[in-house]
């Protein structure tokens, strides 16, 4: 929605990071940026269907013809862009195998495990190149035995069968998806001595009456499809760039990194997982552990019905292939936003991820149209469309970990879009000195849904204020940029998940009939994606406000207390080192003001050259969270307040080194166990104290 500056300026003026914000050309050209004339659904809707004609998994000849789109597209919108390639340890399976024993007189089932075209499916004859279902990195192997059924497969699901009797140890784990990362379930599967890992996808959280092509929910032979990998980037060159001839690790040794699963396993479709669920008898499971209304009663074993699960993958060093793309800024051409969104997927990746491949070509394509009307970007802008995320952010991580001093001392934010669509509803997480700038460019823009109010009021219609998501969980490509090196980060999206998710009826069928019919959810990201990256690249002053960061902090410090409550563990040190913070985000915010200038009606800053020292300390606050040591027995991630949690790797918890530590000496309960406990603590405050000195900008 095209909104004057006038009542942009009233609707800002009560946050103070826009106090600041100058109605100058800059403004004007951001507004043209979101307006319809430069909105092109059709284009968007184009861009979609020519990536998702075919099935092109990370490494294959298909992902990189998609590749030469993104790159001839960005090019052909007056972008300098290259292709940057990785030599990756990628696996494919090879051979697969699910038997099923059930209690006779039944006969075994021999399962086909094959995702079946449907009725009219017009990308039936390139279906075969949808790669047979398998997990990324799981073990090869066979495993044979009795089928526990463990629920979601959490560390508290196997407690609860603890409690009733139930030893998984020696059994298949027969899991249902959707509560933590399907890596995680395997890990947890392997730690209760379970031998083999099957997980389905349960009808109750992705199935409906009717399915795909019908309605929107998963067929009964749909499969996720995904990586089992507990780790970042190509697990051969952990911490250092893949190249061609580079250094990496052996088999051995990659087993020894303890990111690779050791049990084999497989996804499974509903329809098999219903046939699995009855073959097994023993008590019945508690209601929360039940399927849906049409399924049948889940008990949880161990056995009678027994299965015989193969996999057997190959591992090939894979060349994958990230496209990067240039707008050189005229004023600041040192310092960099990066859009990032990755291109690989399972299968068709209409929704994940070309979704927002499409927006990011959608905001490249308006940034030209931009150029011609004269506007040039103050910093520079860097497009980025990776490859290999669905392995394991493989792509982003060995480019960032390729680049990392340049992107350490260089990086203003990173935009991360990887699903741009799945639905109606936007939803928003980053590191929280962005929350005001992500609320300000929500209120500018239209809600693709409702064109009397804005994506903020759509946004804040059920909770009365916008829920900003955290970038703690491993879930797409700003993990290295976060939790490696400390870049303030923001990732956005609008629909969050869909049943059909990693299986081949993610198509361009699915989007246009379920996802967003009229790519009208597809534009809006694009605009508020490409917003948010003008601002920062744009605003002489970057945008940044630290205070909501100290909100954050003692929220997190507040949800200890409970934890270390009764116990000879203090908290004294956080609490002092986020006050601290806070003194320091106020001061720096005084100095900002303390800037402001006017030349006649014109706003403008007082002294640039001390607008650019402001600038630096505010883009080099979230690298002092970072820690050179790391997690304790995870030392790639640095950051000390967002990374993911050991058990979940969709969890964003905060503190987690504190987290590990508790977890370990509430089930220890050793002198040393809580001494650790403090020892994390200790840490976090020092870094928080590292921050504070990087804001205020003085030397102690
Ligand atoms: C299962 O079926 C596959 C092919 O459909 C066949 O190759 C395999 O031998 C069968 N396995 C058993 C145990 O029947
Ligand atoms: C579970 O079974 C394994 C052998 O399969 C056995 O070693 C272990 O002691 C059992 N655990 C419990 C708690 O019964
Ligand atoms: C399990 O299947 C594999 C191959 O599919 C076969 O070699 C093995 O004998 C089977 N094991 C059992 C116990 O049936
Ligand atoms: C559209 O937005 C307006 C203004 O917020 C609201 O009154 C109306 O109920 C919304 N319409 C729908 C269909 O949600
Ligand atoms: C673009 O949006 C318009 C409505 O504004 C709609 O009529 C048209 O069908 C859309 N185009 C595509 C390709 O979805």
């Amino acid at each position: 929605m095209f909104k004057s500056t006038f009542t942009g300026f009233i609707a800002i003026a009560t946050s103070i990071c826009f106090l600041f914000y100058s109605p100058s050309q800059k403004s004007f050209y951001h507004s043209l940026f979101i307006s319809d004339s430069l909105s092109n659904n059709a284009s968007i809707s184009n861009h979609l269907y020519m990536l998702t004609r075919r099935p092109h998994v990370a490494g294959s000849e298909a992902n990189a013809e998609a590749a030469v789109y993104v790159l001839s597209t960005l090019t052909s919108y007056n972008i300098k862009s290259h292709i940057t390639p990785y030599y990756t340890a990628l696996t494919y399976p090879v051979s697969r195998s699910l038997v099923l024993t059930p209690p006779p007189p039944e006969p075994p089932i021999n399962f086909s495990l094959q995702q079946e075209i449907y009725e009219n499916d017009p990308y039936a004859d390139v279906a075969d190149q949808v790669l047979p279902t398998f997990h990324g990195y799981a073990k090869s192997g066979t495993a044979y035995g009795p089928v526990v059924y463990v629920n979601y497969g959490r560390v508290e699901d196997y407690a609860k069968l603890k409690e009733i009797g139930v030893n998984v140890s020696s059994n298949i784990a027969l899991a249902r998806y959707g509560k933590i990362y399907r890596g995680d379930i395997v890990e947890n599967a392997f730690a209760e001595g379970a031998v083999g890992v099957l997980i389905f996808t349960d009808r109750k959280d992705y199935g409906g009456v009717k399915w795909f092509p019908d309605d929107k929910w998963m067929p009964p032979s749909g499969v996720q499809v995904g990586s089992v990998f507990n780790g970042a980037g190509d697990p051969t060159t952990p911490g250092w760039p893949s190249t061609e001839d580079c250094e990496r690790l052996s088999d051995d040794e990659v087993e020894k990194t303890g990111d690779v699963p050791l049990i084999p396993s497989l996804p499974i479709s509903w329809a098999d997982g219903e046939s699995i669920i009855r073959s097994i008898a023993g008590d019945i499971a508690s209601d929360d552990w039940q399927g849906g209304k049409d399924s049948p009663v889940y008990r949880v074993g161990p056995g009678p019905g027994t299965v015989n699960l193969t996999y057997i993958g190959k591992q090939v060093i894979s060349r994958i292939e990230n496209v990067i793309g240039i707008i050189e800024g005229a004023e600041e051409p040192d310092r960099f936003v990066i859009l990032g969104n990755h291109r690989d997927a399972w299968t068709f990746g209409a929704v994940d991820p070309n979704s927002g491949t499409a927006c990011l070509l959608e905001v490249a394509e308006r940034l030209q149209k931009l150029q011609k009307k004269g506007w040039k970007p103050r910093r520079t802008i860097i497009f980025c469309n990776w490859d290999a995320e669905e392995y394991g952010l493989i792509g982003s991580t060995e480019w960032v970990e390729e680049n990392r001093q340049m992107l350490a001392t260089k990086v203003v934010a990173y935009l991360n879009v990887d699903t741009a669509v799945a639905g109606p509803g936007f939803q928003a997480a980053a590191t929280p000195q962005l929350d005001e700038l992500l609320i300000q460019a929500a209120k500018q823009v239209e809600d693709p849904d409702n064109s009397s109010q804005t994506i903020y009021d759509s946004w804040i219609s059920s909770t009365n204020s916008p829920e900003i998501g955290r970038l703690g969980g491993g879930g797409s490509d700003y993990a290295a940029f976060v939790q490696h090196i400390g870049v303030p980060a923001a990732d956005i999206t609008f629909g969050g998940g869909y049943p059909v998710y990693h299986s081949m009826y993610d198509d361009f069928t699915w989007m246009k009939k379920f996802g967003d019919p009229m790519f009208q959810r597809h534009a809006a990201v694009a605009s508020i994606w490409g917003l948010i990256a003008l601002k920062l690249a744009d605003d002489e002053l970057l945008p940044f406000n630290y205070l909501p960061y100290v909100l954050e902090l003692q929220k997190c410090a507040e949800d200890l207390k409970g934890e270390v409550l009764d116990i000879s563990i203090t908290l004294v040190p956080l609490f002092n080192s986020i006050n601290a913070l806070k003194k320091a985000a106020i001061k720096i915010n005084d100095e900002i003001k303390a800037l402001e200038g006017r030349k006649g009606w014109t706003f403008m800053w007082k002294d640039s050259q001390k607008v650019r020292e402001l600038n630096d300390r505010l883009m080099m606050a979230e690298r002092a969270f970072t820690d050179r040591e790391g997690l304790p027995g995870r030392s790639w991630y640095k950051h000390l307040i967002y990374a993911p949690s050991k058990h979940n790797d969709y969890g964003s918890k905060s503190f987690p080194g504190i987290d590990d530590a508790l977890e370990k000496a509430k089930s220890l309960n050793t002198v040393d166990s809580w001494h650790s406990v403090q020892h994390e603590i200790w840490r976090v405050s020092r870094a928080i104290t590292q921050v504070s000195l990087c804001l205020k900008g003085e030397l102690t």
